[in-house]
């Protein structure tokens, strides 16, 4: 049962029979403060209120950490629900149905996962059976108590016991046709060449892995003591995807309502042993280097990452690549920091040896990227001389690009070429003036980022200002950054009335200019709109200046080669 997408008509209609006080209030009692409401920032730790909703922009703005969005965005980011749980949650709100695009359906209906996914349940409910029952049962339960785990602890994991034997899921799950093809595909039990049937998993401990929703998806297992491999896992199923999914999400969403950050570590017993001692914001990758899409999954439900690997020279690389990937979704608000650890020690081993609140302090004191970022390029550069810098500033350039355009971009970059002074001399050498253009020319040229920014920001909050500037003005031919992004903003709102901020920032969502909305939405505070036309206004006229004056630049560069019309146009630029 696959719908198709859902019209961006009905999430307007949507966003418009929904209040985004009501949405908030139900859940974070707000306070009526002037011509807004208030509350304690839910997304960081605050004593005074910078946590305002809007109710004629039908958003919400943290002054304090800069979270902000619509309805939408605060189901999302603040009950850790996905684009279409939202939607879904506010049209239930609203009682209304969820309208799905006709015509969308895809080629091959979607599978129906649920029975998997019940067969999966059953096969950890037999495991952890076993760790209760089975007459080796010690054999798990010591070595559990061997690693310091408790019973608590191992109900919270679900852990379970695969006895010794070729067919005890088997035997017990597989009568059937239909379940056998299922414990297969979930590979639980394999075929092999001989048309032999048998149990994947077989003396070991189990560890279920489960999605952000509590759905057992897939299994770890693990050798008591020595023996190879030391985790099995299932492999990729239509369930289970190892470079999606994440070992701990789950618990940790569970354990704490009001997650600020969550560590991610390399191991799953680094998981539960963090867990046991308190620390329970913890995940931990499935074995493999974490991905961006890792890093999407979590940022969905904090907005602060804590990158702590074993301190062995696997772990630097690996926190190192998921640094690297992670870079992209860094956009405004969100952080990464990354504590490493000593050589041979690992998060289990830190807080067994010297307990949890020394591990907390670590956390606390764990680099920000920036630090982490230009420290681990400076280790594998010469500074010292210019071939170092420029290969260090090679090594960094293409990486600071990923990041999402904002001031943690600007300020990396601009400490990249403070670090390698390539920048500097670049700069001292455009400062020297250039033929032909003049000193208020270029001084204008190089203001226009932030005029336009100014213009975009007030239009996203008064989207009714659109009316203000005709289609086909001549000074929206000018090539100044984030025009592109202006017309897109324009066209929508001289295409519609009565588009709400909220609604527009929705149209963006999933588009280029996803990032650059979020940022310009979240840049301006919540301007009174009586101040906001007028400033409107002198942005544009700044842009008309300027668009005259690059007319102005171009054509006195090329003055002797001017056409009759062309000579016209200069002189009443002169004017
Ligand atoms: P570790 O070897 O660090 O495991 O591998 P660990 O969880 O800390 O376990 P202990 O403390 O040694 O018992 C880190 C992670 O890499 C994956 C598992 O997800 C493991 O938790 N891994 C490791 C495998 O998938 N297969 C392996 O053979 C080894
Ligand atoms: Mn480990």
């Amino acid at each position: 049962m696959m719908a198709g997408r859902i019209p961006q008509h009905f999430i307007d209609d949507l966003l418009a029979r929904t209040d985004v006080v009501d949405v908030i209030d139900s859940l974070l009692p707000l306070k009526k403060k002037g011509a807004n409401y208030s509350a304690c920032c839910p997304f960081h730790n605050e004593k005074t209120p910078s946590f305002t909703v809007s109710q004629d922009k039908q958003f919400y703005h943290c002054f304090g950490c800069g979270a902000s969005g619509s309805a939408i965005s605060f189901l999302m980011e603040y009950s850790h629900l996905d684009f279409v749980e939202s939607i879904e949650e506010l049209a239930s709100r609203a009682g209304v149905e969820v309208i799905r695009e006709q015509g969308f359906e895809p080629s091959q209906p979607k599978r129906d996962l649920a029975p998997l996914t019940k067969m999966n349940e059953q096969a950890a409910g037999f495991y952890q059976q076993q760790l209760r029952q089975h007459a080796q049962a010690s054999m798990a339960s010591d070595y559990l108590k061997k690693r310091g785990l408790t019973g608590e602890v191992a109900k919270v994991y679900q852990l379970g016991f695969a006895p010794p034997g070729w067919d005890n899921l088997l035997s017990s799950l597989g009568q059937n046709e239909e379940s056998l093809s299922e414990l297969r595909e979930l590979g639980l039990v394999v075929t092999n060449e001989n048309n032999k049937t048998y149990d994947r998993f077989r003396e070991r401990i189990m560890f279920p892995i489960r999605n952000k929703r509590g759905q057992t998806i897939g299994f770890g297992g693990r050798v008591f003591d020595q023996g190879e491999p030391k985790y099995l896992n299932s492999p990729e199923t239509p369930l289970y995807h190892k470079g999606r999914e994440v070992y701990g999400l789950y618990e940790a969403l569970k354990a704490t309502n009001k997650i600020q950050h969550l560590i991610v570590v390399e191991g799953y017993l680094d998981v539960i042993s963090l867990y046991q001692q308190g620390i329970t914001n913890v995940v931990a990758a499935l074995g493999t280097a974490i991905t961006r899409e890792h890093v999407d999954l979590l940022f969905r439900s904090v907005s602060e990452l804590v990158i702590c690997m074993d301190g062995d020279s696997a772990g630097q690389k690996a926190a190192w690549r998921a640094v690297i990937n992670a870079m992209p979704a860094l956009r405004s608000g969100r952080q990464i920091k990354v504590l490493l650890l000593d050589q041979g020690q690992d998060p289990d081993s830190v807080i067994r040896e010297q307990g949890a609140e020394h591990f907390e302090q670590l956390i606390e004191r764990s680099s920000p990227l920036s630090s982490y970022f230009f420290d681990y390029l400076a280790k594998q550069h010469a500074l010292e001389n210019i071939e170092g810098r420029a290969s260090f500033a090679e090594q960094a350039k293409p990486l600071l690009n990923t990041l999402p355009a904002g001031a943690f971009s600007e300020l990396m970059k601009k400490q990249l070429s403070h670090i390698t002074q390539i920048g500097r001399q670049e700069r001292g050498a455009s400062a020297r003036p250039r033929f032909g253009s003049s000193q208020a020319s270029r001084r204008s040229a190089k203001k226009s980022p932030s005029v336009m920014r100014h213009l975009m920001t007030i239009l996203l909050h008064e989207p009714q200002l659109a009316e203000k500037i005709a289609a086909d003005e001549s000074w929206l031919a000018i090539d100044v950054p984030g025009m592109a992004l202006l017309k897109n903003i324009l066209d929508i709102l001289h295409e519609e009335v009565a588009v709400s901020p909220a609604m527009l920032l929705e149209r963006f969502r999933g588009s280029e200019y996803e990032k650059t909305i979020n940022m310009l939405f979240a840049e301006e505070k919540l301007i009174a709109s009586e101040l906001s036309e007028q400033e409107f206004l002198g942005a544009i006229e700044r842009l008309k200046e300027q668009a005259r004056k690059s007319r102005y630049d171009e054509l006195s560069s090329r003055a002797s080669t001017l056409t009759d019309e062309e000579k016209k146009e200069f002189k009443e630029l002169l004017k």
